[in-house]
């Protein structure tokens, strides 16, 4: 994958991360993702007082993108703990899964703009359920 394009969505994860709102966890993430067009959203996880609802950074900017008519992702990247690698949850995968334009897409994870790992989301999202299912 393209190392400006790797440098420009973690850039965008680690800015949009200090939106956070993580009164609970304290744990702020943020997450941008490649779509059509060369369209780039952005998403923090936004937290509740009624924990369960809560949303996931990669969450938001996925809904983000949907709600305003784009529906095929090109790449994910995440940017949480600066310490230690955060793999998206298993509902964000679940959600990434349904608008992707396939399953070899890269999912970038990232400490830094120096540390990070690159994934196809099959990796990390072996036998995944989708419509091709639902028969
Ligand atoms: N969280 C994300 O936003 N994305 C992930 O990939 C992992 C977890 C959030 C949910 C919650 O606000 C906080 O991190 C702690 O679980």
């Amino acid at each position: 994958m393209d190392k400006v394009l790797i440098q420009d969505l973690i850039g965008k994860s680690l800015e949009v991360r200090e939106k956070a709102y993580v009164p609970y966890s304290k744990f702020p993430v943020g997450s941008s993702v490649l779509f059509e067009n060369s369209k780039i959203f952005t998403g923090c996880n936004v937290e509740n007082a009624s924990f369960g609802a809560s949303n996931c950074a990669e969450r938001t900017a996925i809904f983000k993108a949907v709600s305003e008519g784009y529906r095929k992702i090109y790449a994910l990247c995440v940017v949480g703990s600066l310490n230690d690698f955060t793999y998206p949850c298993g509902i964000c995968r679940q959600v990434l899964s349904e608008f992707v334009f396939d399953m070899n897409i890269p999912v970038i994870i990232a400490k830094n703009k120096e540390e990070y790992r690159v994934h196809k989301l099959s990796e990390i999202l072996p036998y995944d359920f989708g419509v091709k299912n639902l028969i």
